[in-house]
């Protein structure tokens, strides 16, 4: 019986091993970016990091899961936001509503975000009945999350 040689077989299991763990860190990676991204919204809202989410997609209500809270510095302005461990809100195209866990630092003072809306072009930022708008290519990169090392690089 002809034995395959070893060095094939090492080589087989260590790509398909390396292979497996590739689309495994990008499910868990990737799925809220991309998850952001079918609703209309650019995946620049969310800092890198994101450990967890869960979605309901019948009623747009999820959860996002960080494991620490995050501060990010937002373009084109410079302000600061804050995002908490847990981030929760309801989802459907081109509106995010009840968001709670993200926070803006504006006017000596921090506004929680309430609600985002995208029109494609711009999106739409809600702090009660106060809106902001800005353009969605100020969103097309995940900011990292400040004094903390980006957990995919
Ligand atoms: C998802 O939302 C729908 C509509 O509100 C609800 O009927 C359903 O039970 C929810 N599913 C889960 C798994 O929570």
């Amino acid at each position: 019986m002809a034995t395959f040689p070893r060095i094939f077989v090492f080589l087989f299991l260590f790509f398909f091993s390396a292979a497996l763990q590739f689309s495994q860190s990008l499910g868990a990676n990737e799925g809220p970016y991309k998850e952001l991204m079918s609703y209309g919204f650019p995946l620049g809202l969310l800092p890198t990091g994101v450990s967890s989410y869960t979605i309901n997609r019948t009623s747009g209500v999820f959860s996002l899961h960080l494991g620490e809270s995050c501060r990010v510095t937002l373009p084109p302005d410079n302000y600061l936001a804050t995002y908490s461990p847990t981030i929760t809100g309801k989802i459907v195209e081109n509106r995010i509503a009840e968001l709670q866990g993200i926070s803006v630092r504006a006017f000596f003072k921090w506004w929680g975000i309430t609600g985002i809306r995208s029109s494609g072009q711009d999106l739409v930022f809600e702090v009660g009945v106060v809106t902001a708008k800005y353009p969605s290519k100020n969103f097309d990169r995940s900011p990292d999350c400040e004094g903390r090392r980006s957990a995919s690089s």
